[in-house]
């Protein structure tokens, strides 16, 4: 029987989101798309969820605004040309769906043109329509920042006070910022200068060298986790990492994985693989709301 699935992505996002389908889900034939929001038609009962997406699930089809009757759900514009009917907006703020319940959600893509889909709600999805962030916006020295938050509030990344973070390609510091925030020590690892509001906090420590030349001498005591948002593509970027792990042992791995071209799809298929012959139990894979052309990786030690 016929099934219709239906994505919520970031446009950078879209082309790779498509290739993955085609990996992974041959049998989808693309239906219905508007930026930022692509529909597939198949069959029934296929285990529909791609990566690189904020949210996915089972489409129920096209609506006009009269035929929207729910006594609970999510309503998104996925552009902020089409501001939500009021009484819509509303109906969203007051519903609360919990971890495991059946979300409803009402994807507005033009001035009377709503979608509705449906998804179970997971522990990684964020608790709000269209998986939007929840961060607060405020003045900090680059997006990555929110990707951290982000990542952070995904994740519950279990961070204890005073743990010394290593992160690689940490300038200007916007993840820095948000780890000196959670009370942690950052060894910041890039070339590039770091912004002062960063630089200047006692805990933290710049190594202002490329990461290839890091060396057991660099570290007088270990490091508690190593993340890495270094823009060079992943295979170089893992290779390093594994080459660090031959002489650190964190308790836990988060990496930005840049995909700027489409052949490095092929190591996310075997990234789990790769990461658990390390030792890490726990590898997940999330894309983010402040992602572009990238997912994070989180591997731990559990
Ligand atoms: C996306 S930016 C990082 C943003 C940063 N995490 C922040 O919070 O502001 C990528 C960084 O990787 C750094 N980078 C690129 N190649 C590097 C290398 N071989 N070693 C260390 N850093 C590198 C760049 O200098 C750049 O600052």
């Amino acid at each position: 029987m016929t099934q219709y699935y239906f994505v919520l992505t970031n446009p950078e996002a879209e082309v790779i989101l498509k290739e993955e389908i085609k990996l992974r889900y041959p049998e989808l034939r693309l239906s219905y798309s508007r930026p930022g929001f692509i529909t597939f038609k198949g069959v029934k009962d296929i285990k529909f969820n791609p990566l690189f997406c904020r949210v996915s699930g089972i489409s129920l089809g096209k609506f006009k605004k009269q035929e929207i009757k729910f006594e609970k759900a999510w309503f998104y514009s996925v552009n902020n040309k089409w501001e939500l009917p009021p009484e819509f907006k509303s109906l969203s703020d007051k519903s609360i769906f919990k971890k495991g319940e059946s979300v409803n959600l009402v994807m507005m893509t033009g001035a009377d043109e709503f979608w509705v889909g449906s998804y179970t709600l997971q522990s990684h999805h964020f608790q709000t329509p269209g998986e939007v962030s929840s961060i607060l916006q405020k003045e900090v020295p680059s997006r990555a920042y929110y990707k951290m938050a982000e990542t952070y509030e995904a994740f519950d990344l279990p961070f204890d006070h005073q743990e010394t973070i290593l992160e690689l390609g940490s300038a200007p510091g916007g993840a820095s910022l948000f780890l000196l925030e959670q009370d942690l020590k950052v060894l910041g690892v890039d070339p590039g200068e770091m912004d002062p509001i960063v630089a200047k906090n006692y805990d933290f420590k710049h190594i202002r060298r490329a990461f290839e030349t890091l060396t057991e001498n660099d570290f007088k005591t270990g490091v508690d986790w190593i993340i890495s948002d270094i823009n060079l593509p992943p295979t170089i970027v893992l290779r390093e990492i594994f080459r660090l792990l031959t002489f650190l042992e964190p308790r836990g791995i988060i990496v930005n994985l840049k995909l700027n071209d489409l052949k490095h799809l092929e190591i996310v298929a075997t990234i789990r693989d790769q990461m658990k012959r390390q030792g890490f139990e726990k590898v997940e894979l999330k894309y983010l709301p402040s992602h572009r052309k990238e997912i994070a990786l989180i591997a731990l030690h559990s």
